[in-house]
Formats: structure tokens, C-alpha cells, sequence
């Protein structure tokens, strides 16, 4: 990997082997477009063209913004690691905010699973220097303006690192990603930040009596996990509790999965897998907020000692589960975890899963949904997320869904008499698991159509994109401001 610095010579006369530099300007395609060797990305109002002779990258984008310019900067460094430069420059462009977005792309467009791959990609960028534009301001930046800038590229690169924590765990195929492999990177996460680190195993698990967690692990040759890892500074005056789905596979179980739909379920790991990431980067730049993160990891699998449909579980918060889909697994792992939460007194609980083929319906695949019942806790949610770079919107929840998760024979059933607003309904039965004086501490975060997407968007690349990590962080850096 390489290292990103700023230098204190300007951009012209900095020596490096090749320079990006990124062009905004509204009439860009009409300007570029007839320029040879010119490329655009998904749509035209972005677009790359490569001096040879001068060894400059143009990037073009029609508009100031700071997540367009991330994408430049990951498209960019695509283009140029094929090949042979060792360093490269880049000027600065808006605020640190905006800086900060650039080197996170700049991070992430080095960013590849490739650990299946026979032939790796060999990477020669080994130098990336953050120079002043000579021609706005000649003189270069004060002691005062270096630091804030050298405060944003660390963050950037301590995010870029969980995030690819977040996307290679993801990543990995179920054989290997077992709920064992997450205790594993849980445990490493821990040790390298000195978090503390409890692996509650199936004995755990029924000491704990998680019956509901218990039941959708039924059928799987391994142990199930509660993973439950733990930052505590001394200063921190909140406490903020994290849950995360860490389904290793889900082929459905007894409601099993049609083909087309099992293909990509070793992503229904990726609430859980964020949950780690955020965790890992809170501790690494040392926020003063206590956080825990509780992953619930199991497979959903299909046998002879499957649960099934018809059944009723006791779940740990004393409430009764009516099965009618095995399908609907997540939200019977997590009501057994946010119940086991809720015992820590968080002053923040929030979960993250991909729980929802609904809630992809509903705001299309680069959105997450934002669920709960604190109209100001989801608003302030919300414009994190989006203020972070990652997507995401409000699902309300209303009286007239919640009944449907009513149950004839149990307390509740684990999904809804009607298909309509899956997404919310899936976000109440979790609703029925939280205790009254929790309500509005609770959000609940379904990532399913982000986590993985099979093309590449935005910053990311084909498959798991990290989601949950960016606006999770941006959410604990927040209550380190406020509280
Ligand atoms: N893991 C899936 C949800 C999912 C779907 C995640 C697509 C990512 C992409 C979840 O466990 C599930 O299967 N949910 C069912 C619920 C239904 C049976 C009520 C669904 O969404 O179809
Ligand atoms: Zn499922
Ligand atoms: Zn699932």
C-alpha cells in the first residue's frame, strides 16, 4: 500500500511521476469529449483523459462535490496502478472535508479482493504527495492549516482501513467465513486496539437461553457466536451499543432461497462485519465514547434438525416467536442480541443488517434504510449518513403495520400477514423485542441493498462496498461532539 503526504512545494515544482488534476467544469462534456483517449465512468458528466506527453491525468466532473470528486480520485488511482509510476501528485481542492473524501477514494480505488485470484495485480504506486495549487496561492499552507489537513488524511486512512476490514470479510466465501472466521477478526480487531473481547459460544448462547438465535443455527454444522467487543476510554461520558447481523450464509432454511436469490447470501454478514469496522476505526482515532459491538454470527442452513416453519421459540426477552418463514432468520438472531444489549444500558442502540429484500424495493440498491421511533435520533441519523458520503433515508413505521406481525398462537410472528412494507414490518417485530425506556434510543439500519452490489458504483468496487462503516463512524464522532 502507499503512503499519502502533504508537501510543502507547490504542485508544479513537486517531483513525482505522474499528476492528477481535476477539472470541474459545467460544459465539460461538450469541452472534453473530442479529446482522444477520452473515458467516461457510468455517466457523462465525469470522464478522464491522459496526457502521455506530459504524464497529467485530467478528471473531469460537472460539478463541485465532494463525493463526485471521491470518485474521480478512485477512478483515477484504477487507471493509474495499472501502470508503472511510483509517485503521483494531486493538488488541493475545497476544505478538509473535501480533502478528506478525496484521499479516502484515493485509498479505496487501490482497493481489490484478490485473495481468490491465481494472478495478482502487481501495484507500483508507492508515493502520493498532497501539493498547493501554485497559481491560487503561492505561498504554502501555515503550520495551523498542515495539521487540519494531516487530521483529515489520517482519518481517511484509518476509515479506508476498516472499511476494507468491513469488504474482505464480507467477501470471503461462506466456506470459509464461518461464524468462527468472524470471531477470529473480532479477536484481531481487539488485540490490535486493545478492545476487550468476549466470544460467547453455543453454551453461552443457551445459558443466555437465546432461543431464537439458537433455533435459525439449528441446522448448521457451526457453533454459533455472540461476538462482543468493547472500547472504553476514560473520559467517555456515552455509551454507544452496536448490533450487527453476521449471518456467515443464509440459503433460507426450510423456506429455502429459489437459486437466483441464494447467490450473494455470504453478504448477510455485512451488518455484523460493519459493526467491527466502526469499532475498529472509533478506537483508532481514539473518540472519547464507549462502544460496544454485539454480533450475533451463525449460518441459516437447511437439514434434518432444521427449524421450521409452524414452530415457536422463546426468545431471551420472554417473548414468543411464531415461525411461519425460516427465511426471516436475521430478525430472530438479532432480537435475542438486542435483548442481550439492552442489559448494557446504552444511551445509543443501534443494529445494522442486511435484513430486507423489501427495503431494496423500496429505496433501490445504494440506499440504506433508516428505521425507529425518535423522529430526532433518525433526522440526526440521517443527515450523518449522508454528510459521511454513504446513502441512506427514513422508512417511518405506523400503527396499521405494526399489527401485522400479530400472532394468533405466540406473541409475535417473525413475518408479516401482509407483503407490503416488508422493510418496516421486519424493522416492528424488531420493535417488539425493545424495552419501553430503549425506544428512543434504538435505530435500526437495514443495509441489504448496499452491503453488496455485483458492479461497481460510487467508491466501490464489485461486491461488498463496506456499507454501515462510513455514516456509523460519522454518527460516533458526532455524540463525541454533542453526546
Ligand atoms: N438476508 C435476507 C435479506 C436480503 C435480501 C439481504 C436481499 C440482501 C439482499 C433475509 O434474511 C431474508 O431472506 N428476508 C426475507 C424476509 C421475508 C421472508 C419476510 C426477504 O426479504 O425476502
Ligand atoms: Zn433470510
Ligand atoms: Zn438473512
Amino acid at each position: 500500500m502507499f503512503e499519502v503526504s502533504y508537501k510543502k512545494t507547490n504542485f508544479e515544482t513537486t517531483q513525482a511521476d505522474v499528476a492528477v488534476v481535476f477539472i470541474v467544469d459545467k460544459d465539460f462534456k461538450h469541452r472534453w469529449a473530442k479529446a482522444q483517449n477520452f473515458k467516461t465512468f457510468g455517466y457523462e458528466g465525469v470522464g478522464l483523459f491522459f496526457d502521455q506527453q506530459n504524464k497529467t491525468l485530467y478528471f473531469g466532473v460537472e460539478y463541485f462535490d465532494k463525493d463526485l470528486l471521491a470518485e474521480a480520485a478512485v477512478q483515477s488511482i484504477r487507471f493509474l496502478k495499472k501502470m508503472p509510476f511510483k509517485s503521483l501528485k494531486i493538488g488541493i481542492y475545497g476544505d478538509n472535508k473535501t480533502m478528506e473524501r478525496i484521499i479516502l477514494g484515493i485509498f479505496l480505488g487501490a482497493y481489490d479482493f484478490d485473495t481468490y485470484k491465481s494472478k495478482k495485480i502487481a501495484f507500483c504506486l508507492e508515493k502520493i504527495f498532497i501539493a498547493n495549487e501554485s497559481y491560487k496561492n503561492s505561498k504554502s499552507l501555515s503550520e495551523k492549516e498542515v495539521a487540519a489537513l494531516e487530521e483529515a488524511l489520517s482519518k481517511a486512512k484509518i476509515l479506508s482501513e476498516s472499511i476494507k476490514i468491513a469488504r474482505d470479510t464480507v467477501n470471503t466465501p461462506p466456506e470459509d467465513a464461518t461464524p468462527n472466521f468472524l470471531a477470529k477478526i473480532a479477536q484481531k480487531i481487539a488485540k490490535e486496539n486493545k478492545l476487550i473481547c468476549n466470544i460467547g459460544d453455543k453454551k453461552f448462547l443457551e445459558k443466555e437461553k437465546m432461543g431464537a438465535f439458537l433455533a435459525v443455527n439449528r441446522a448448521s454444522p457451526h457453533s454459533p457466536y455472540l461476538i462482543h467487543l468493547a472500547y472504553k476510554p476514560k473520559k467517555a461520558k456515552t455509551r454507544v451499543v452496536l448490533v450487527g447481523k453476521g449471518l456467515t450464509y443464509d440459503c433460507g432454511g426450510l423456506s429455502l432461497k429459489p437459486a437466483d436469490f441464494m447467490v450473494t447470501m455470504k453478504a448477510d454478514k455485512g451488518g455484523g462485519c460493519a459493526a467491527l469496522a466502526i469499532i475498529d476505526a472509533v478506537a483508532k482515532m481514539r473518540l472519547d465514547v464507549e462502544t460496544h459491538v454485539i454480533v450475533g454470527a451463525t449460518e441459516n442452513m437447511i437439514g434434518a434438525n432444521a427449524y421450521k416453519p409452524d414452530d415457536v421459540l422463546f426468545s431471551r426477552e420472554g417473548k414468543t416467536i411464531e415461525v411461519r418463514n425460516t427465511d426471516a432468520e436475521g430478525r430472530l438472531v438479532l432480537a435475542d442480541c438486542l435483548s442481550y444489549a439492552q442489559d448494557m444500558k446504552p444511551d445509543y442502540l443501534i443494529d445494522f443488517a442486511t435484513l430486507t429484500g423489501a427495503c431494496v424495493v423500496a429505496l433501490g440498491e445504494y440506499t440504506s434504510g433508516i428505521m425507529g421511533h425518535n423522529e430526532e435520533l433518525k433526522s440526526r441519523f440521517e443527515s450523518l449518513a449522508l454528510e459521511s458520503g454513504e446513502l441512506a433515508a427514513k422508512l417511518p413505521f405506523n400503527r396499521h403495520l405494526k399489527k401485522l406481525v400479530e400472532s394468533k398462537i405466540a406473541d409475535v410472528c417473525n413475518v408479516a400477514s401482509s407483503r407490503y412494507g416488508g422493510a418496516i414490518t421486519a424493522g416492528l417485530f424488531l420493535s417488539e423485542f425493545i424495552r419501553k425506556d430503549y425506544k428512543d434510543k434504538w435505530l435500526h439500519i437495514d443495509i441489504a441493498g448496499p452491503a453488496f452490489v455485483e458492479r461497481e458504483w460510487d467508491i466501490n468496487t464489485y461486491g461488498a462496498s463496506g456499507a454501515g462503516v462510513r455514516m456509523g463512524v460519522e454518527f460516533i464522532l458526532d455524540v463525541a461532539k454533542k453526546g
